[in-house]
C-alpha cells in the first residue's frame, strides 16, 4: 500500500476557482484509540465556503484541508481502538476546527466519533447526512424536545439543513410549516412538510401567524428571519438558530410569550449518529443528494453551493456530495 495520499488543500483564501490545489501527502497514522479511514465520500457544507472565504482565518493556517463529512472504510486501527476493524463501513463527522479535514483519500478520527453506516445509505448519502443530520438532531430534539403534536417551522426546507430538518420534525409527529421557494414547494412536501410558505414571495411571518403561530422554529437563516421569531412563537414556544445569536431586544417582540432562546453549534458524538441511523433504518429519514462531484471538482462544488457556477446552474436541493477515489461512486 502507497504511503501517500491524495488530498485537495485550501491554499489560498477567497474564490473557488483559485483557492484549491490537489496534493500528494503522507498518509496518516492513527494513533492510541483512532482510526485511519479510506474516505469514500465526503460533503460540501456553507461552513467549508465561509473557511474557504476567510471568515475563519484566526482558526486555520494554509495549506489545509477542511470538510467535516465522512463515509468510508476503516483500514488500520490504532493502539486500543477495538471497537471497530479493518473493512468495517462507518459515517462520522469530525469536530468543527479541529485541523484535520476531509477533502482527501485518508483520515484518521478517534473511534469515539465514529459509527457503523447505516446499510440502507451509500457511502455518499451517509456523508451528506452527518454534519447536518447532527446538527437537525441537537437543534430539533436535544435543543428544542420537540413533542408529537407540535408545530415546528423550519426555514430553508430544501437546503442541506432544512430537507433533514423536515423529516426528523415530521418523524418526532409534529405537524411542519416551511419557508422554501415556490419551485420547491413541491419537493419540501413530498419531504413531509404540512405548510410551505414562498419566502422569497414576501413576508412569512403573517402566512404563520394565519396558521396559529408554532411552537418550535429552526432557524437556518438569522437576521431579520431570526429576529421576527417571536411574533409567531407559541406561549412557552422554542427558537433554535444555527446561525445567529438572538438579540436580546427581541425580547419586546416577546412580550406575554414565554420563549426560550438556544444557539446550536454542532458537535460530533456517535450517539447522535446512531440515532439518526436507527430513523434511516425506519424508513422515516432519507438524505437528499442534489449533486455528487469528484474530489478533483471541491471548487465547483462550491460555486455551486454559493450559487455562482456558471451556465446558469440553480443550487442543488439538499446537499452536495463529494464522492471521493477513482472512479466516482454511483450516488
Ligand atoms: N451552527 C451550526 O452548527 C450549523 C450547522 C449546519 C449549518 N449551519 C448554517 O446553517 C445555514 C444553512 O445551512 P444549509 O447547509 O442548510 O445551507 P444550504 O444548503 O445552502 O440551504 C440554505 C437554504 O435556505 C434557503 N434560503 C435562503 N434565504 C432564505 C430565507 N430568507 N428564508 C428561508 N430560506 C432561505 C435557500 O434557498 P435557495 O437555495 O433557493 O436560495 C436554501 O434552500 C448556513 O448558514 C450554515 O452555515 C450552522
Amino acid at each position: 500500500m502507497s504511503s501517500s495520499m491524495r488530498v485537495l488543500e485550501l491554499v489560498h483564501f477567497g474564490d473557488a476557482d483559485t483557492a484549491f490545489a490537489t496534493r500528494e501527502r503522507p498518509r496518516p497514522t492513527p494513533g492510541p484509540g483512532q482510526l485511519l479511514v479510506r474516505v469514500l465520500a465526503t460533503s460540501v457544507n456553507p461552513l467549508d465556503l465561509q473557511t474557504r472565504r476567510g471568515d475563519y482565518r484566526d482558526q486555520l493556517a494554509l495549506p489545509a484541508v477542511i470538510g467535516n463529512d465522512v463515509s468510508g472504510v476503516v483500514v488500520e486501527t490504532g493502539p486500543g481502538a477495538d471497537e471497530f476493524q479493518a473493512g468495517d463501513e462507518v459515517w462520522y463527522l469530525t469536530p468543527i476546527f479541529a485541523g484535520r479535514g476531509t477533502y482527501a483519500e485518508f483520515h484518521v478520527v478517534d473511534q469515539a466519533l465514529v459509527a457503523r453506516k447505516p446499510a440502507r445509505l451509500s457511502h455518499v448519502e451517509a456523508a451528506g447526512l452527518a454534519l447536518v443530520g447532527v446538527t437537525v438532531w441537537e437543534a430539533l430534539v436535544e435543543r428544542a424536545g420537540v413533542r408529537a403534536g407540535e408545530r415546528v417551522l423550519v426555514h430553508g426546507g430544501a437546503g442541506g439543513v432544512g430537507s433533514v430538518a423536515i423529516q426528523l420534525a415530521s418523524a418526532l409527529g409534529a405537524e411542519v410549516v416551511t419557508t422554501a421557494r415556490a419551485r420547491d414547494h413541491e419537493f419540501v412536501t413530498g419531504l413531509g412538510a404540512d405548510t410551505a410558505i414562498d419566502f422569497s414571495a414576501g413576508d412569512y411571518v403573517p402566512r404563520v401567524r394565519a396558521l396559529g403561530g408554532v411552537d418550535v422554529v429552526l432557524d437556518t437563516v438569522g437576521g431579520d428571519t431570526l429576529s421576527r421569531s417571536p411574533e409567531i412563537l407559541a406561549d412557552r414556544g422554542r427558537v433554535v438558530s444555527i446561525v445567529d445569536i438572538p438579540d436580546p431586544q427581541n425580547l419586546l417582540a416577546a412580550w406575554g410569550v414565554n420563549a426560550t432562546y438556544h444557539f446550536v453549534f454542532v458537535s460530533p458524538g456517535r450517539e447522535k449518529l446512531a440515532a439518526l441511523g436507527r430513523l434511516v433504518d425506519l424508513g422515516k429519514l432519507r438524505p437528499v443528494i442534489g449533486a455528487v462531484l469528484p474530489l478533483s471538482e471541491v471548487a465547483q462544488a462550491h460555486a455551486l453551493l454559493e450559487g455562482s457556477a456558471g451556465g446558469g446552474r440553480r443550487r442543488p436541493r439538499g446537499k452536495i456530495a463529494i464522492a471521493v477515489g477513482e472512479p466516482p461512486l454511483p450516488r
